[in-house]
């Protein structure tokens, strides 16, 4: 079957794309789509134009596969502008997902008709580029500038409804009969004389040009959101252009920007994690004959931080849970959080009152360990001690119903050893949320030497459900994420006693596009886990902190001060503690660069991912850089620790590394001598 197809229904000629699995826009759909039009004005019989796509969704945009690719004739922009200069009428027929260059040529159809549930968005700048097929010019004109400018910034989707409510999508088909909605629809408009062309409408730019302040408002507005961002600084001045330009010349310098974008880092870094994202969901050695188990019911073992955050993925995805504490007032008080968490959700106007309460309807708390005999997958989050640990897996065993999976939330504990207090260590995986687990959206899926296919399989699945981006890791210390973070935490305690400020590393770090450095994720922590005030010896500075109450933001103060809204300033009292502390160890404080900590706190990283990648904890370099954009904030448009190290050059960093008395991993060495790449 061809990839667009026509056929004429009465007086409509139906064009319809068929390029799975989302209907990207490469070139055989773009030429097949410039052939249809000339064919519709070619044949005298046909009054208007339906385009449309077989499968889950109308064109989802350009073929991301093709950049960087010498192009290939014809450009989308021609396609859009031949669909809008076409004499009959086109009707955009619209379900699934319009995005992209998919919007773009529904802007160019003259209307647009859209199933309820469609989503229709330009998410370009979410690949470091700005929508390059007349999109910045004709959504403002269309929809006007106010509706038009965070959607092309900030590239979130909008629903139908809103999309009705703004003037982007002309009328709303039935859910299930969107193709004859649409043929009709064509036939009604037919009958008009003129129809709306994009591009030629000026009643909403003309609107905007009443407040020309209106840009500089948003820059500043936005500016913490868009701090280091050349995409969404861009897509501001085509759409600045689009008020202040006649349509030619906006489309003009919209080509000219997203020509400069499209070779830049951070696009190409922006492209990585989008097709990292989706080969970590990917494993390599199992097939897609593996069946997976049904997960229906789920429990939950602790009631604490993690075990309340990992509960409400659960009930927020409809699926119920029971949770099991040892005390009746630690369970209460956990239950309490998480409805507490709901309602302020609620608050914010992001969940209903019913929606709250549908989800708490699902928990069901519990101090008797035999509930948990229903579940399909119970997850531990009891305390991080092996062997407490050990002890709950050996009654779990006894209770859980075969073929249960058995998870762990352990941050750092052999899971092999967790699952070896059991009789099914196939049935056994680590299931490691990051805090707060309601909301952060990495999954480490820890791969037991036993774990069973089957189990794996269904995890990475249930992830999907929840809402997760699940990365696979080999048991070892930490696995990938905590593992790289130890590096980092060791040499900044390093960098402390050499002379840095602990505000100087996390200035680095936050210059640099992460959301917070160690000493203020410490501060935010707490610095006393894992501390007691019985064995504290003064021999960290930390420990010195703890001991003069200075335990992190919930005392006040830690590495900084803070005042009553939490904000910080670096603590001249923190300053003694460290040069006292200096002065006795005998060593002297000596000033450091800010290049210098930037390499000492980075490259040690990278040099860890090498030895995860050698040891095959990793399946692949982009999956540590997934873990690292979804776990830990690292700035998305430099790609992930190891797409960036690509960008700084491996041979430089191998170099530095030696320089400051790191043994270079043997895969980094290798890649560095042969000019050689992560990713
Ligand atoms: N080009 C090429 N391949 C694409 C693609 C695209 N635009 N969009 C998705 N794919 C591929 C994915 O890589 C994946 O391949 P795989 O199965 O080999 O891993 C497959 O399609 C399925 O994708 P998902 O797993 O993401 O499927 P979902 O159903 O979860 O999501 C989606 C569907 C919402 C459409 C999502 O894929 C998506 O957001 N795609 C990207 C949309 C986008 O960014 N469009 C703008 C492109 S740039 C542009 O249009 C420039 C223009 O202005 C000139
Ligand atoms: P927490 O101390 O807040 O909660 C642990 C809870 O488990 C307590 O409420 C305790 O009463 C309960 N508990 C202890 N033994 C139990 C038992 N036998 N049966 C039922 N309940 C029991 O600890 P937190 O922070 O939630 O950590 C839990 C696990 O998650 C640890 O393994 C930790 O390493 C891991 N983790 C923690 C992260 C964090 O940022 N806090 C991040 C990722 C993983």
């Amino acid at each position: 079957m061809s990839i667009v197809s026509t056929r004429k229904e009465g007086d409509i000629l139906v064009v319809s794309a068929n390029n799975p699995p989302v209907n990207a826009l490469g070139q055989a759909v773009r030429a097949g789509l410039a052939d249809a039009i000339k064919a519709a004005a070619a044949d005298d019989s046909i009054k208007a134009i339906v385009i449309r796509c077989d499968g889950r969704t109308f064109f989802a945009g350009a073929d991301i596969t093709e950049f960087g690719k010498p192009p290939v004739g014809p450009g989308l922009p021609s396609v859009c502008d031949a669909i809008e200069a076409s004499a009959k009428p086109a009707v955009a027929a619209i379900h699934g997902t319009a995005l992209g260059g998919g919007l773009e040529v529904a802007l160019g159809c003259h209307y647009r008709i859209a199933v309820p549930s469609a989503k229709l968005g330009l998410p370009e700048v979410k690949l470091g580029i700005l929508p390059g097929a007349g999109g910045t010019q004709r959504l403002p004109r269309v929809v006007g500038v106010k509706d038009a400018l965070p959607m092309i910034v900030f590239g979130d989707p909008i629903p139908a409804k809103k999309a009705e409510a703004i003037g982007l999508v002309d009328r709303i088909a039935g859910e299930q009969s969107l193709e004859t909605d649409a043929i009709a629809f064509a036939r009604e408009i037919a009958k008009n004389s003129t129809h709306p062309v994009s591009r030629d409408r000026t009643d909403k730019v003309d609107e905007a040009k009443k407040d020309p302040a209106f840009f500089e408002r948003f820059r500043q507005e936005n500016a913490r959101k868009l701090r280091g961002l050349e995409a969404p600084v861009a897509c501001i001045e085509a759409v600045q252009a689009a008020v202040n330009l006649p349509y030619e010349e906006g489309a003009k310098k919209e080509r000219e920007l997203i020509m400069k974008l499209m070779g830049s880092t951070q696009s190409k870094a922006l492209r990585h994690v989008f097709f990292a994202e989706r080969a970590a969901a990917k494993i390599d050695d199992i097939g897609a004959d593996t069946q997976t188990l049904p997960v229906k019911k789920v429990a939950v073992l602790g009631a604490g931080t993690m075990g309340g955050g990992i509960t409400m993925n659960f009930l927020s995805a409809g699926i119920p849970v029971t949770i099991l504490e040892r005390e009746q007032a630690a369970l209460d008080r956990g239950v309490a959080i998480i409805r507490k968490n709901y309602e302020a959700t609620a608050k914010k106007g992001r969940l209903t009152t019913e929606q709250v309460e549908k989800a708490m309807s699902l928990l069901t708390p519990t101090l008797d360990f035999n509930a948990l005999g229903e579940a399909d997958l119970i997850i531990e989050a009891v305390f991080e001690n092996m062997e407490i640990k050990k002890e709950v897996f050996a009654r779990l065993d006894g209770v859980a119903k075969p073929g249960a999976i058995l998870a762990s939330n352990t941050s750092y504990l052999n899971l092999d050893e967790i699952a070896s207090a059991t009789k099914r260590p196939e049935s056994v995986i680590g299931l490691h949320f990051f805090s707060p687990a309601n909301v952060m959206k990495l999954l480490e899926v820890v791969r037991g030497a036993k774990t069973a296919p089957a189990v794996l399989k269904t995890c990475m699945e249930l992830a999907r459900k929840i809402n997760k981006v699940a990365v696979v890791s080999g048991v070892c210390f930490g696995f990938i994420g905590n593992r790289m973070l130890s590096q980092r935490q060791q040499e900044a305690n390093k960098l402390v006693l050499e002379g840095a400020k602990p505000w100087d590393i996390d200035r680095v770090l936050t210059s640099f596009g992460m959301p917070m450095g160690p000493f203020q994720m410490s501060d935010l922590a707490g610095l006393d886990i894992g501390w007691s005030a019985e064995t504290s010896k003064s021999s960290t500075i930390r420990e010195v902190l703890c001991e003069r109450g200075r335990r992190g933001q919930k005392t006040g103060k830690g590495f900084y001060d803070y005042d009553e809204n939490r904000k910080a300033s670096p603590s001249p009292e923190v300053e003694e503690i460290i040069a006292e502390f200096i002065a006795k160890s005998g060593s002297n404080q000596r000033p450091v660069s800010d290049e210098e900590i930037l390499e000492r706190l980075l490259y040690p990283m990278v040099n860890e991912g090498a030895k995860i990648l050698d040891e095959k904890i990793a399946q692949r370099a982009s999956d540590i850089d997934i873990v690292w954009l979804n776990g830990y904030g690292w700035p998305a448009y430099t790609g992930g620790p190891m797409f960036w190290a690509d960008t700084v050059g491996l041979d430089k960093i191998a170099e530095s590394l030696a320089k400051h008395g790191f043994a270079v991993a043997p895969l980094l060495k290798a890649k560095a001598e042969q000019g050689g790449k992560f990713n």
